[in-house]
């Protein structure tokens, strides 16, 4: 296992935590399935399967945090959108050289040494915030 979902703090809304387990599992199943390529246990498709259910994901999470901050005008929607804008790109750019190269350690440095800390700060951090602020107007 590659996160264990304790090491993601709950948030004040509920939904939120939904996406973060379900983003989480994902995670853990795209990196197991690394693991078991290296010991020729998975295939090449199997890998861009679940990294491309990996991708579209992120990309949901992203979308139901930006709309609720949209619609409830949360004060520090510029900052949280920019960081989510910044790691779409960063998971772009991989994307692109993982197709180029068909190279799945590539996946794996990016996922255990930046998306795994930055996962774990963002929920800290602004998530943590967002949710408090959205709580107030948010039934879930
Ligand atoms: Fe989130
Ligand atoms: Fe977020």
């Amino acid at each position: 296992m590659l996160l264990d979902k304790s090491l993601i703090p709950k948030v004040a809304v509920e939904k939120m935590n939904q996406i973060h387990d379900v983003e989480i599992d994902i995670l853990n199943k795209l990196y197991e399935s690394i693991e078991k390529y290296e010991k020729n246990e998975s295939s090449l498709e199997e890998i861009e399967h679940l990294f491309e259910e990996f991708l579209k994901d992120v990309q949901e999470h992203f979308s139901f945090e930006q709309g609720l901050m949209e619609e409830y005008n949360f004060f520090a929607y510029p900052m949280h959108k920019g960081e989510h804008d910044r790691v779409l790109m960063e998971l772009d750019q991989l994307k692109r050289k993982f197709e180029k190269s068909k190279d799945p350690s590539l996946l794996k440095s990016y996922l255990s040494q930046i998306f795994v800390p930055w996962i774990v700060n963002h929920v800290q951090t602004m998530d943590t915030v967002t949710a408090h602020f959205l709580s107030h107007f948010v039934r879930d």
